[in-house]
């Protein structure tokens, strides 16, 4: 592959971004208590918080939404998005949702009752938050080398079979309401599950009648990397390797906001029958008709153009290049990331560049806020604040093995150039990392306190 694949679009319609001067870029960063999640949009340059609700959609799309049926039951929108649902991911049943986490928070509500586990490679923190808001053990039964940020494998979004056979054993199927798995894994570098391991989980899951659930925000671009890295699937087109992977699974829940490159949606599927009826009540009372979901028509179809948009072979060509592009460029100037790149995101690992500043006093949120300070670029920490915790038996601080900040690339919105520009934002950062010193916390709530947590320098 060539370093990087040109865009494969060009821009018709233009948003206008800039850098406010320094003496402003200071003042907003101590407004917002060193919180990137609490700067003003328009005071960023550069922003790279997520990828979710914040791709560019294409003109097809802009199109389908003008033709949305806005009927409160049985819409038109609601039809078309099911026959691309039923090509796609093949589940019998599906509502929409209006993102990924009330999906995981009507399955929860339905499944989990306090103490009850559910393991998965990694869950996302809002996924956590679900389950632990239930009473509810998430699990995480990841491959070691997930937590080696250098370790190079194909598939370090693996789950560890052997573990999760023997979490089973242990904890007792009747402990295990439902099992997961991440595709990619968001919370381990966007690293891809390979199909193998998708058929060993969902064997195990069978084989104790644990239902399985795949979480699929990033199911376009983990299909991608098993076509250029799994044996046997050279020759398969993307959508030709979903239907397989979501074919191993009983259900999915979805944001499409990630993969399905809208603003807003999710939705949440199944092949069970009498789950499906409960999870319609439960829609019902919270979201909306089972038609609808909390969307308007004009999203589902949004949705329904944007699942096979990410599928496209020449989009995910560029979009995964694009992503290791920007990787490659940090390692060579040795800046340490979460290696190999995956592909929604770059994972700087804050704990190896800031070494001499102790996990405890929040190596992330430094440079995220160095970050901001120097090129007025927004990034966030997915480390220490995210995904730390205390535990509610012990009282014990749990402090995750990795403190990272995640640069995750909005779907066709910048361009090399801006990417260039972060590169050297983060040299220069790089060259005076020796005097930077860590934050406090001020302030957090007890679940996903990473979100409005405020902190304050040492
Ligand atoms: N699962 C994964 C793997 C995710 O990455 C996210 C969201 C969700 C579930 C929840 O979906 O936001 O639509 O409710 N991730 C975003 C991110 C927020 O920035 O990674 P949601």
């Amino acid at each position: 592959m060539p370093k990087y694949v040109p865009e494969p679009f060009r821009i018709k319609m233009i948003e206008p971004i800039r850098l406010i001067p320094a003496a402003e870029r200071e003042q907003a960063i101590r407004t917002a208590g060193y919180n990137t999640f609490a700067i003003r949009a328009e005071d960023i340059f550069l922003d790279y918080l997520t990828d979710s609700g914040t791709g560019a959609m294409s003109h097809h799309q802009w199109a389908a939404m003008m033709q949305g049926d806005e009927s409160y039951a049985g819409a038109r929108s609601y039809y078309r998005l099911k026959e691309v649902m039923d090509h796609v991911f093949g589940f019998k049943y599906f509502v929409p949702t209006h993102q990924g986490r009330a999906a995981e928070n009507i399955l929860a509500n339905l499944l989990i009752k306090p103490g009850m586990f559910v393991p998965s490679n990694m869950h996302f923190d809002t996924t956590e938050g679900n389950i632990r808001a239930r009473g509810g053990r998430p699990t995480n039964l990841i491959r070691a080398e997930a937590y080696d940020p250098r370790a190079r494998v194909d598939f370090k979004g693996d789950m560890d079979i052997a573990k999760l056979r023997a979490f089973i054993e242990e904890k007792g199927v009747e402990n295990i309401p439902l099992g997961m798995i991440t595709i990619t894994n968001n919370a381990g570098g966007g690293q891809p599950v390979s199909m193998q391991n998708l058929r060993d989980v969902s064997a195990v899951y069978r084989e104790y009648r644990i239902p399985f659930f795949i979480d699929a925000c990033r199911f376009a671009e983990n299909s991608y990397f098993i076509k250029l890295r799994e044996p046997g699937y050279a020759d398969k087109t993307p959508l030709e390797i979903a239907q397989e992977m979501f074919s191993l699974a009983d259900g999915a829940t979805m944001s499409a906001k990630k993969d399905g490159i809208v603003n807003i949606g999710g939705f949440l599927a199944t092949n069970d029958e009498s789950l499906f009826e409960r999870i319609k009540n439960e829609l019902i009372l919270r979201e909306g008709f089972p038609t609808y979901g909390g969307l308007a028509g004009r999203d589902l179809d949004a949705m329904a153009v944007g699942f096979m948009e990410a599928l496209d072979e020449r989009y995910l060509e560029y979009r995964l290049a694009q992503t290791a592009y920007l990787g490659d460029s940090l390692l060579e100037a040795g800046i340490p990331i979460i290696e190999p790149p995956g592909a929604h995101a770059i994972y700087l690992d804050a704990k190896r560049l800031l070494a001499h500043i102790p996990q405890r006093e929040l190596p992330g949120i430094t440079l995220a806020v160095e970050m901001y300070r120097q090129g007025g670029i927004r990034a966030a920490e997915l480390g220490t604040v995210a995904f730390g915790y205390i535990d509610p038996e012990t009282g014990e601080e749990h402090l995750p093995e990795l403190d990272l900040v995640r640069m995750a690339i909005p779907r066709r919105v910048y361009t090399q150039s801006h990417l260039d520009y972060t590169v050297e934002t983060l040299k220069e950062i790089a060259g005076r990392s020796k005097k930077l010193k860590g934050y406090r916390i001020t302030y957090q709530p007890r679940l996903m306190r990473h979100f409005t947590a405020r902190f304050e320098p040492l």
